[in-house]
């Protein structure tokens, strides 16, 4: 099989993490978790004390910062660990996966001199194929040439329901309802951003994983990685 680019799109706790994980394994592929990227440097920010309306200052810092993300070790990943995040060299892992980062992240991912940054850094990783990279824009703007795009989604509920899951086993102390509004916001900010807001790309696939499990959604989706393939595969032989 050829190594291809696959791009996972959707909002939050859609399940595109677990999703992309679990198909990157399946295949030997890389996973990339963009929103990593966009969380350490919104760390980096709230760490500092810069406005979070201060687009220059954060330009500035996401042009000056160096986000690694690296594959967790087997036992990390047996965890439920996703990438392991290092800013400036330091792992930041855990820190990046408060509510506080997160609508942070969002607000930074507004701005376009920031995005860049990202996105180009983003495409340097992804350059070689055989990559698994999950995030808003990466259908759209990152891998626009992606063999396969999916567009994940599931009912507000049941996002809202499984972010609330996670932080009730990370012992958070946050209610479901702070957490139906925290979803409920930032699907707003990030669906209506001018720059680059998640949209489905024309030619992805939308998968409602609503009443899916992560081990049936997974197969629907290297069963259409085997298909792109097969295509991409006797593109190569007329071509
Ligand atoms: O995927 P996540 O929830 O960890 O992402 C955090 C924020 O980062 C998200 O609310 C919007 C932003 N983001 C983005 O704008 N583009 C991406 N490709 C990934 C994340």
């Amino acid at each position: 099989m050829q190594k291809l680019t696959i791009a996972i799109d959707g909002p939050a706790g859609s399940g595109k993490s677990s999703l992309a994980r679990r198909v990157a394994s399946m295949l030997g592929y890389l996973y990339m978790d963009s929103g990593a990227m966009y969380r350490a440097v919104a760390l980096k920010a709230l760490r500092r004390r810069v406005p979070l309306n201060d687009e220059q200052a954060l330009s500035t810092i996401a042009r000056e910062t160096h986000v690694e993300l690296k594959r967790p070790s087997p036992e990390q990943e047996a965890a439920g660990a996703k990438n392991c995040v290092f800013l400036d060299g330091v792992e930041v892992t855990d820190e990046i996966r408060t509510e506080e980062v997160a609508q942070a992240a969002s607000r930074l991912a507004t701005i376009q001199e920031v995005r860049e940054v990202l996105v180009a850094e983003q495409q340097r990783a992804g350059a070689g194929g055989g990559i698994v990279m999950e995030g808003r824009d990466i259908g759209t703007v990152v891998f626009p040439d992606a063999e396969l795009k999916i567009f994940l989604d599931a009912s507000p509920e049941v996002r809202a329901q499984r972010r609330w899951k996670e932080h009730q086993e990370k012992g958070d102390k946050i209610s479901l309802q702070e957490v139906v509004e925290e979803v409920r916001e930032r699907d707003r900010r990030d669906r209506e951003r001018k720059v680059s807001p998640l949209v489905r790309a024309a030619d992805a696939v939308l998968v409602d994983n609503t009443a899916m499990g992560i081990d049936e959604t997974a197969r629907i989706i290297v069963m259409l990685v085997k298909e792109r393939d097969a295509t991409a595969a006797k593109a190569g032989r007329t071509a």
